[in-house]
């Protein structure tokens, strides 16, 4: 199918190539990741639970098909989901903590909130599941929103009394913090939303720019959030995840690719020199031309976002990564998935990215664990109709069914890992 996969064993699974005599990195994370607006329901608070009554209007480039209403409805069932990812043979899972709960109103912190998420915390550490907390994805507090967003005054403040009121969930057992996810794509829909939703008819990552001051405050933000959780708990490995868009140039575009990636993916990634880690998020590839972005070739096979099938993306995008932030940043990649409903497509595609993983780990980068996109079929920003789950969720009993991909990625966990059960 692709480079990088043997051919499928008589189990019928494709195993990832791995380079001869390679071994992966000693305590390497094998988890799987999700975040709380599109998993845990009724987040009610927050500015994207506005934003989604535009639902099927056709705003935002018709993305938004649907509002999120109960999610998956992580809010509850999170001891379930977890005692899931442990018993398919995981040994981390990365949640996030939704702002939008902890504040729901300016200067009003919600006890009942921090109380839930530092169960979450205390919940993966007792099951052996290595927590890696995001303290923000994408969804903001509605009254954050309102008063202007990130470029507003005092933004960033805001966000760091936030991230240290945080602190108390974290106590001192989390050691992997992202302080911000996909800041990038953040300031890309601070870019989208400046214009007008209802006009807006065609969504496109690389012909849109972000939106600069956005990004700024972004980069300051998540600078005064470090230092502020540093100063907290030395312990707290802090970083941020980046999206990266593999940007590939054909032959003679390589100015024109490296003048499209610095504002919407290498200037987070130049602002993570000085982090404990950073975030490698990784699902297909944008080929530049000389006139800009490219499409897929049109025999490419495509996902269920319309996204190029190209497993390769996450070594690609590890490598880059180094290249642009230094060798001496770990790497976690926290999130590297698919959207199909097919699931031999999913064990195709994460078996070719972890043959790619594996060659760019035995080429030196210094990648300290794998974290799936994503634990569950769950809200994707808009709709629910693209599956990246490993586990399948019926929406009204919110039963969970593990996939064949979860057997299989849990089963590759366990031998990268060790048995969750002997780690006790
Ligand atoms: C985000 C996730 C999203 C995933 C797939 C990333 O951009 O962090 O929230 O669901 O990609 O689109």
């Amino acid at each position: 199918m692709t480079d990088g996969i043997s051919p499928a064993p008589a189990d019928g699974a494709a195993k990832p190539s791995l380079p001869a005599g390679f071994r992966w990195p000693a305590d390497f994370l094998m988890g799987a990741s999700t975040s709380a607006h599109q998993t845990e329901g009724n987040n009610v608070s927050s500015d994207w639970w506005g934003l989604e009554r535009l639902a099927g209007s056709g705003a935002l480039g018709g993305h938004l098909r649907e509002p999120s209403g109960d999610a998956v409805d992580s809010f509850h069932r999170w001891p379930e989901d977890m005692d899931l990812l442990r018993g398919l043979g995981f040994n981390a899972y990365r949640f996030s903590v939704e702002w939008a709960r902890v504040e729901p109103e300016e200067g009003l912190v919600s006890r009942a909130a921090i109380a839930h998420y530092r169960a979450m915390v205390r919940g993966a550490v007792e099951r052996g599941l290595t927590p890696v907390v995001t303290l923000h994805h994408f969804a903001n507090p509605h009254w954050f929103a309102a008063r202007g967003g990130w470029t507003a005054d005092g933004a960033v403040e805001l966000f760091v009394r936030y991230v240290e009121t945080a602190v108390e969930i974290l106590g001192d057992d989390v050691e992997y913090v992202a302080t911000i996810n996909e800041p990038n794509m953040l300031a890309l829909t601070a870019a989208f939303l400046s214009q007008s939703l209802e006009t807006l008819t065609e969504i496109n990552v690389a012909s849109v720019a972000p939106d600069a001051e956005t990004s700024q405050a972004l980069i300051r933000a998540h600078h005064a959030a470090a230092k502020a959780l540093k100063a907290a708990n030395p312990r707290y490995k802090v970083g941020w995840t980046v999206a990266n868009q593999v940007y590939q140039a054909e032959p003679g575009a390589e100015a024109v690719a490296a003048a499209i990636a610095h504002p919407r993916e290498d200037v987070f990634l130049e602002a993570a020199r000085e982090d404990d880690w950073i975030g490698v998020q990784a699902y297909t590839r944008t080929r530049i031309g000389p006139d800009g972005p490219l499409p897929a070739p049109d025999d490419a096979e495509r996902t269920l976002t319309g996204w190029e099938f190209y497993p390769e993306a996450v070594g690609h995008a590890v490598r880059h990564t180094v290249d642009v932030v230094g060798p001496d940043v770990p790497v976690l990649v926290t999130e590297n998935g698919i959207a199909t409903a097919d699931d031999e497509q999913r064990i195709a595609y994460t078996s070719g990215a972890l043959s790619a993983l594996a060659e760019a780990v035995h080429d030196g980068a210094d990648v300290r664990g794998y974290l799936h996109w994503t634990a569950l079929d769950n809200y994707e920003w808009g709709s629910y109709i693209p599956t990246f789950g490993l586990i399948a969720v019926d929406r009204t009993t919110f039963a969970r069914t593990p996939k064949p991909s979860a057997h299989w990625l849990g089963t590759l966990a366990r031998d990268i890992a060790g048995d969750p059960a002997a780690r006790d």
